[in-house]
């Protein structure tokens, strides 16, 4: 079977900030620990006046190209996931196909464009479209470019209000890829849920404490879908654990939820039995209420081990590095995740080529998936011309004032008339919208 995978990354982040802890928190009266210690967020990544999901994907896939001496010819297939689409006929990708004619020599006319819905985890399921249409051989040779691009506004006041995030992340796939392959085996978790939905509208209707609820579930259910094909997973066989990251405390929960899981028959768990004891089994107790209470006991126990704490540190930590910074970018916040992680392990000196990444996606709605990859030995090249940390020094910092202000240009109730904060440059901008409503945009020099 041929090596399918990640063959290169680019991270397009939006280019204002809004600080949670200096900015955000007085305004709502809200302790800014809650923000930086509860959520795990320090700043928030939003969109300039000519920013949107169609610039921020043009400008991390013009990159990518660009880095990696790519021409239109090279691709066959460009698949955008978002869940901030502002059409519902006209894919996003034509848009991006059509910024990249602008600024490439060529076309793109015998590319396949689409666009994936399912909330954040249509990024994973685009990345498995391109697998899928590169293993069956319809590729031609040529790669595709998978696009996860969002700006994920909730409305003022909302709590989900704190994770908002704009960015986007594209990637290359292709054969025998430079960065990472991808496992063959799938696991899945899926149910019919009304935890996070946007029923036509722009901004979403959230049932926050009941997501991270879903999330968690169809989260194990994935866990355990997978493993009945791939066998029992284990914390010491992954390097890194990359999630869907709404908020870096979300994924504490389910990296615990997920470690209480693959310790559980092991070795780590009877050595850490005298200090904890055992975990607690469903067959032991007669009242669920009894159980649950014993599990959550256990966990509390866990999560103040050395050995438990040494796991997060090396497996998880890495992993949140960026999104601490940009907050919630929906489709693109896992693969953020798997860039972050990368990214430490290159700062570090590290050579992870060879080592495996065990990837938790999730889409509200709601589904879970599950698979593994492994690091390939051109990793290191491609995360070291990554320039997020460039991009991330230069975000314009907000105040209230003009968060607000933005907030309502990307409103699409307002009309609002507001210049643009940063100074565009060698980027794709949003320049207005054409007789048939159709947005426009052009390349600034
Ligand atoms: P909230 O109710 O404002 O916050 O909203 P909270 O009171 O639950 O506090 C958050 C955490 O901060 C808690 O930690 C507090 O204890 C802690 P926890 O107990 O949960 O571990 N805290 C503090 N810590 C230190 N010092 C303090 C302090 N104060 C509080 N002073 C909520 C939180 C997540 C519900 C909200 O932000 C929200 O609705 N977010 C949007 C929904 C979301 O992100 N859900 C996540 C799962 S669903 C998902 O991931 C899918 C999604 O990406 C969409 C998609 O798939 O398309 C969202």
């Amino acid at each position: 079977m041929t090596a399918v995978g990640i063959d290169a990354i680019e991270i397009h982040t939006g280019k204002l900030a809004l600080d949670l802890a200096e900015t955000f928190a007085p305004e709502m009266g809200a302790d800014p620990a809650k923000y930086t210690k509860g959520l795990g967020i320090y700043s928030s990544s939003l969109p300039d006046v000519h920013e949107d999901i169609v610039t921020m994907g043009a400008n991390a896939a013009h990159r990518l190209m660009e880095r990696n001496g790519l021409e239109l010819d090279d691709i066959g297939r460009i698949d955008v996931a978002t869940e901030s689409a502002f059409d519902n006929s006209k894919p996003v990708s034509t848009y991006i196909a059509g910024c990249l004619e602008g600024v490439f020599e060529g076309d793109l006319h015998h590319a396949n464009k689409g666009e994936r819905k399912f909330a954040c985890i249509s990024g994973t399921q685009s990345i498995d479209d391109a697998y899928n249409w590169i293993q069956a051989g319809r590729n031609r040779g040529r790669a595709a470019l998978v696009i996860a691009t969002d700006t994920a506004l909730y409305a003022r006041d909302d709590p989900g209000e704190a994770t908002q995030g704009a960015g986007a992340v594209a990637m290359l796939i292709d054969e025998n890829p430079s960065v990472v392959e991808l496992s063959k085996q799938q696991g899945y978790g899926s149910a019919d849920e009304t935890d996070f939905l946007k029923p036509n509208q722009q901004f979403p209707s959230v049932d926050g404490k009941r997501s991270v609820q879903v999330y968690l579930a169809r989260m194990r259910e994935a866990v355990e879908d997978y493993e009945s094909i791939g066998g029992d997973l284990r914390p010491e066989d992954f390097r890194y654990v990359p999630f869907h990251t709404p908020f870096p405390g979300m994924v504490r929960k389910a990296a615990m939820l997920g470690y209480r899981h693959m310790i559980r028959d092991t070795e780590i768990e009877d050595a850490l039995a005298p200090e904890i004891g055992r975990q607690p089994r469903q067959e032991a107790f007669d009242d669920e209420e009894a159980f649950r209470d014993a599990v959550r006991e256990y966990m509390d126990a866990l999560k103040g081990t050395d050995r438990y704490l040494a796991w997060h540190d090396r497996t998880i930590e890495p992993t949140l590095d960026i999104a601490r910074h940009v907050g919630n970018w929906y489709t693109g916040s896992v693969h953020v995740a798997r860039a972050s992680a990368l990214k430490r392990a290159a700062a570090e000196g590290e050579d992870v080529t060879g080592d495996r990444l065990l990837v938790g996606s999730y889409g509200s709605g709601a589904q879970a998936e599950i698979h593994v990859e492994t690091i390939q030995n051109g990793w290191r090249e491609e995360v070291s011309a990554f320039d997020i940390d460039t991009q991330l020094e230069s975000r314009y910092d907000l105040d209230f004032a003009e968060y607000e202000r933005i907030h309502d240009v990307h409103n699409h109730a307002k009309e609002v008339d507001v210049e643009e904060l940063t100074t565009p440059s060698e980027e794709f901008v949003f320049e207005g919208r054409g007789r048939m409503n159709e947005r426009k945009y052009r390349y600034v020099d």
